[in-house]
C-alpha cells in the first residue's frame, strides 16, 4: 500500500491506525530478529495494517510455520488477503478473537504487534494483552515497537509498566533511526532473554 493510501486510512480512522506512516523495512527487520520469527512454528500478528511487518514475516518464517493476522480495518484486511494469499487474516478486534480454539492449543512462538498502544485507553490495552499473552508458548516472544522519545511520556511509561506486570522478562532493542519517527522494540517473554537473543538472528 502506498504511503498516501496509509495516510488516507489514518485520516479516516486515526484513533485505531495511530501512525502517520507505515513502519520501515529497517524496523520490520528489527522486529523479525527480536521475535525469532525465522525459527517460529506458530506466529500471531496484531494490527498488520498495510503489511509492513507481514511482508517481513512472510519472507523469514519457516515453510512449516503457520500465521494468523488480526486486523480490524476492513480496507486493510481486503488488501492483505490480495497481497498475501497464503496467509490467514481475520477481520476482528485483537481483544475479542477466540484463541482458545484447538487450532491454537500449542500457543504462539512469536506474537508480533503493530498496534498503536499509547493511543489506546488502559482498559483496551489490558483487554488485548489479556486475550493474547496467555497464548504465548513457553519461551515464546511478544514484540512491539515504541517511538523513541514518546516512550518517556506518561502514556509510554505506563504501557511499559503494564507490559512488565504481565510478562516476567521485558527488554528493549537498540533504536532504529531509519523509521519515521525513530523507534525501538520491546521484547517480552515468559523465559529469560539475552541481548544476543534479540539482536542477532543466529
Ligand atoms: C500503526 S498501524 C500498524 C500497521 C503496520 N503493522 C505497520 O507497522 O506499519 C496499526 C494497525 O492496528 C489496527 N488495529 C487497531 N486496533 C486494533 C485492534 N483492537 N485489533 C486489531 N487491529 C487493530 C489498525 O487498524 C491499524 O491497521
Amino acid at each position: 500500500m502506498s504511503a498516501s493510501a496509509f495516510l488516507r486510512e489514518f485520516a479516516r480512522n486515526w484513533k485505531t491506525v495511530g501512525a502517520i506512516a507505515p513502519s520501515s523495512p529497517a524496523l520490520a527487520e528489527k522486529m523479525m530478529v527480536a521475535s525469532g520469527a525465522a525459527h517460529a512454528r506458530h506466529i500471531l500478528e496484531l494490527g498488520p495494517g498495510t503489511g509492513a511487518f507481514t511482508e517481513a514475516i512472510a519472507r523469514v518464517m519457516p515453510d512449516n510455520a503457520d500465521y494468523l493476522g488480526l486486523e480490524l480495518n476492513e480496507a486493510f484486511v481486503h488488501r492483505l488477503h490480495a497481497q498475501f494469499p497464503g496467509m490467514r487474516f481475520e477481520c476482528c478486534c485483537a481483544q475479542k478473537f477466540d484463541l482458545k480454539q484447538p487450532a491454537f492449543r500449542e500457543g504462539f512462538d512469536a506474537i508480533i504487534s503493530g498496534l498503536p498502544w499509547t493511543a489506546f485507553p488502559e482498559e483496551l490495552q489490558k483487554a488485548i494483552l489479556g486475550n493474547v499473552l496467555p497464548h504465548l508458548a513457553p519461551g515464546g516472544r511478544f514484540v512491539t515497537f515504541a517511538y523513541y522519545g514518546f516512550h518517556k511520556l506518561p502514556a509510554g511509561q505506563h504501557f511499559r509498566d503494564l507490559l512488565g506486570t504481565l510478562l516476567p522478562n521485558v527488554t528493549t532493542t537498540e533504536v532504529v533511526w531509519a523509521n519515521l519517527p525513530p523507534a525501538f522494540v520491546y521484547v517480552g517473554s515468559n523465559e529469560p532473554l539475552t541481548s544476543e537473543d534479540i539482536e542477532s538472528d543466529d
